[in-house]
């Protein structure tokens, strides 16, 4: 989605705001690429270009934008501090005052900033494929311009709260039928305006002068209350936006505006912004910035099981060919169904249209010949979690491919530099680890091996980018960064287990945190059996890092699999549908802890939250230590975008830091105590 530009502000020397009068008209374009953010510069601009259509007391004055968009935000650099003066409320109500009235001419996304611009003009046109929103909640904020408070003055309060709630963008159908528009055209937006000029409306009155009629938001305050899932900004931009209803437009902007300068200070808020500017320059590693992409117009998949699938669908949504390779014709064929279904549900649900739909068709194929991979820019692995399989792969695409293109594992565990032992040119070899479904989930992992070029990685960040994904780089080590703590994680969990936690109780615990599901719910989820088998391989490579509790195994071995297998059991009874507590498990979790003498311990869920983000923060920081990751940013990108970590919390490094790094060490003296040899220390832990 559309944010606010993070891009500093252009400095007040340089000329992003032109005023031109013709004929009694004013044009006034603000020129701020990349998105026309409402930076300092842009606000003094606006004010100089008011004072000169006042001088000229134009009979109407025109905003647009040059380059891709009208302003899709403020400027979030700025706030980190106090904001420089003019501030936006005050050119707003500036431009609204005006004997003037201003015409907002939009195209592209209208966000933040400027839909509070756009609210505070008399008339509003848009090109037909604009879209417009109040996303400021995405950063823990909410409007600080008056658009909580003029939003609802034209488009309702019901509708008006629904968009400040929940951040998502309408598109201009939508808002012409809430009454947001004047006219949607198509075409070259002068040629609308002049249009629009010729039959100019009556002026309307001043919107912030329009009265609001009350609505009952109680079934919007249960939605959003279920939607923002512990993040505060939304309901907050909720009943800020109610305040329309029963104050006038000064009273409710006034607390508006205090409501979010507080919001900008809070630690959610910090934790969103920061996680947006990492997002940024994780992806965008610094040794790779001189560095020219290599192109990649066609893909080949190989492997068209779940991953292979959705990774496919993600390529041809961002307009690449796409070849999928499989064992056998009857293998290609099930591949392109699972491909075909993906694209089918996109133009159900109205995301894609039939053209797009059919384009992506077009672009795709599937076989079982090599030979239709020969000219593949990149090809990517998905076979089965098999060293063997995935060597043979790696043989037969070096057989045919050209000697540049890129070759790319998307092994869950198995080591890069190993698969790829003794394959011609090395250098262009690398993991790519998606996540599943593949199609949406944005993380990707970007591993290179010792020998991986820094032109094979800036190819590879570009091409995750251009899938719309966010590229984060990691070292080789078992599972990588994201897998790495999972581990870890559950390892934990099952030690709480162990002396004495229901793992009921652990689920609800880390679902208070905000997870969107414990880690007994997600085995269900994803199936026992491949952790079972790491387990084993582990155990039996005598890699598993001390205490061994097998309560998973056991469950294994009577079939509970989880939601997917036979039984439709694992740790909770799914043959009702929902997944429900079982006794029995409750039965046998006791059994193994009398069998194997542990003392029962009780704990609050706020131990169980604290020793489980011990757990996590201490393999967090041996990552760091290890050069796995290169940030404690990455870390938190990896798990929020990943791991379902809640954003407003900013990661577990993040949490970690606002928690207080003296709690998290008592909390990790704790599962050092309960777990004698099982972890080692970090060094933030150690001593
Ligand atoms: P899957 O079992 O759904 O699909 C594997 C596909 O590979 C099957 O369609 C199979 O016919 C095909 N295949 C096997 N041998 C082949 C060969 N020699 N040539 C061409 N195709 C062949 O497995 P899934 O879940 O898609 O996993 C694939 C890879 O992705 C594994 O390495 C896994 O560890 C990794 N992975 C899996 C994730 C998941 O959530 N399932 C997440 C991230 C990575």
């Amino acid at each position: 989605m559309p944010m606010p530009s993070a891009t500093p502000e252009t400095g007040p020397e340089k000329q992003v705001v032109d005023v031109r009068i013709e004929n009694g008209h004013a044009l006034v374009t603000i020129d701020n690429p990349p998105v026309n953010a409402l930076a300092v510069s842009v606000r003094k601009g606006l004010m100089q270009a008011l004072e000169a259509v006042n001088q000229a007391r134009c009979k109407t004055a025109a905003i647009v934008c040059a380059g891709r968009t009208f302003v899709a935000g403020g400027d979030i650099s700025e706030f980190a501090g106090p904001p420089p003066l003019p501030h936006l409320p005050d050119v707003l109500d500036a431009i609204e005052a005006s004997a003037t009235p201003f015409i907002a001419v939009m195209h592209g996304t209208v966000l933040g900033g400027g839909l509070e611009l756009a609210l505070a003009c008399a008339w509003r046109i848009a090109d037909g494929k604009t879209k417009f929103g109040l996303p400021e909640v995405n950063l823990g904020l909410i409007p600080g311009a008056g658009g909580t408070q003029r939003l609802p003055r034209v488009i309702g309060l019901e509708r008006a709260a629904r968009m400040a709630a929940n951040g998502k963008p309408v598109n201009a159908s939508t808002f012409e039928e809430f009454g947001g528009l004047d006219l949607v055209f198509s075409g070259d937006p002068m040629a609308a305006l002049a249009g629009f000029r010729d039959a100019l409306p009556a002026r309307p009155a001043n919107t912030s002068t329009r009265p609001v009629e009350d609505a009952d938001l109680t079934a919007l305050k249960a939605e959003i209350t279920k939607s923002a899932k512990g993040s505060n900004s939304p309901m907050i931009a909720l009943e800020t936006t109610a305040l329309a209803a029963t104050m006038s437009f000064e009273e409710g902007s006034k607390i508006e505006r205090r409501t979010h300068l507080d919001l900008r200070d809070s630690a959610q808020s910090r934790a969103l912004r920061r996680l947006f500017f990492a997002s940024r320059s994780v992806t965008r590693p610094a040794r790779l910035k001189a560095i020219e992409p290599a192109p990649i117009h066609h893909v080949a998949i190989v492997g068209g099981g779940l991953m292979g699938a959705g990774i496919a669908a993600a390529s041809l949504a961002s307009g690449h060919r796409v070849t999928m390779l499989e064992r056998d014709t009857e293998s290609a064929q099930a591949g392109k169904a699972r491909v075909e279904a993906i694209i089918a549900k996109d133009l159900a649900s109205g995301r894609i249209s039939n053209d797009k739909a059919e384009a992506r068709r077009a672009a795709f194929s599937a076989g079982a010949d090599y030979a239709a991979a020969v000219d593949a820019d990149i090809a990517i692995e998905a076979v089965f979690e098999d060293p063997e399989v995935k060597r043979a792969v790696f043989k037969q695409l070096s057989d045919v491919l050209s000697e540049t293109a890129l070759i790319a594992t998307n092994t869950s565990y198995l080591d890069p530099n190993m698969i790829s032992q003794g394959m011609p040119g090395p250098g262009r070899f690398l993991g790519l680890h998606f996540f599943s479904p593949a199609n949406i989930m944005k993380l990707v992992e970007v591993v290179g091996t010792s020998v991986t070029t820094d032109q094979t990685m800036a190819t590879a960040f570009a091409f995750a980018r251009g899938l719309g994904k966010i590229p984060v780089e990691t070292g080789v080590c078992g599972g990588f960064i994201g897998n790495r703590i999972l581990s870890a994680y559950r390892r934990q969990a099952d030690y709480l287990v162990a002396d004495g936690a229901s793992p009921y109780d652990v689920d609800k615990a880390m679902r208070g945190l905000g997870m969107p599901m414990g880690p007994y719910e997600l085995q269900d989820l994803t199936g026992l059996q491949i952790s079972w088998a790491n387990r084993k391989r582990q155990l039996a490579a005598g890699t598993w890092p001390g205490r061994y509790v097998d309560i998973a195994d056991k469950l294994c071995e009577i079939g509970r699999q989880g939601r997917g297998s036979p039984a439709t059991k694992g740790w909770y009874d799914h043959t009702s549908g929902a997944g429900k507590p079982d006794p029995e498990i409750e039965a046998m979790v006791a059994a193994w802890r009398k069998e194997h003498g542990t003392a029962q311990q009780t704990f609050t869920a706020d131990e169980i939250v604290m020793r489980i983000m011990a757990a996590i923060v201490n393999e967090a920081s041996l990552i760091l230590e290890e050069g796995i990751a290169t940030s404690d940013t990455a870390v938190d990108i990896v798990w929020s975008e990943g791991y379902g970590f809640p954003k407003h919390l900013g990661g577990p490094m993040f949490w970690a830091e606002e928690t207080g790094m003296d709690r998290m060490r008592e909390a990790f003296a704790a599962i050092d105590a309960q777990s004698p040899g099982s972890w080692k220390a970090a060094g933030v832990f150690k001593g």
